[in-house]
């Protein structure tokens, strides 16, 4: 008899409004079912991680350009120097692109085309300083148009990569 009053007592939770009924889209639904690129699954690090080094590579390019307009060669130099291939920007591609095929291959062929900003600085070609860099520019916006990031969590992105490192 207690129980009962007690459980008459209990107030009817109020109907908690739904942000969205399941048959809607939720915005960030909305926004990929809009976007046909190719979805890259990464953990909000390293999402954040990725989104760092664009910034970072924007500004090697405002770094370039700069330095060209004065003919700083050294200046070119140190600025391309962010963006070109080495064995860590490697290993960091790999990792990004881990669940996305084509991702990777794109990223070290646009780290390669980078290297030739450095080579045609050493030699003093402004011309072919700004050919290197539409070039590099090149692989920049192909990258763009055909893949975006995929915020997933540890456990959906082992699963999509094939990984079990957590990161
Ligand atoms: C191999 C692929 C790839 C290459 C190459 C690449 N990016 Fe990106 N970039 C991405 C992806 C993926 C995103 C996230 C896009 C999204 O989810 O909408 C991004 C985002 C960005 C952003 C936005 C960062 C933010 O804070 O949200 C900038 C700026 C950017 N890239 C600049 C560059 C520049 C400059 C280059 C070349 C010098 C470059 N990227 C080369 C894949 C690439």
């Amino acid at each position: 008899m207690l129980f009962l009053l007690l459980a008459c007592a209990t107030p009817t939770p109020p109907e908690i409004p739904q942000a969205s009924a399941p048959s809607e889209a939720t915005p960030v639904e909305a926004l990929n079912a809009m976007d046909p690129r190719t979805p890259v699954p990464l953990q909000p690090m390293m999402a954040w991680h990725q989104k760092q080094n664009m910034q970072a590579h924007l500004v090697a390019i405002e770094g370039i350009t700069a330095a060209l307009a004065e003919e700083d060669w050294e200046g070119v130099q140190a600025s391309a120097s962010a963006i070109q291939s080495s064995p860590q920007m490697a290993m960091q591609c790999e990792h990004m692109g881990a669940g996305a095929e084509g991702f990777t291959a794109l990223a070290l062929d646009f780290h390669q085309r980078a290297d030739g900003i450095a080579i045609a600085a050493a030699e003093q070609d402004q011309k072919r300083v700004l050919q290197a860099t539409a070039h590099t520019l090149k692989a920049c916006t192909s990258c763009h148009a055909q893949y975006r990031q995929d915020l997933v969590d540890a456990q959906t992105w082992s699963l999509r990569t094939g990984s079990s490192t957590a990161h």
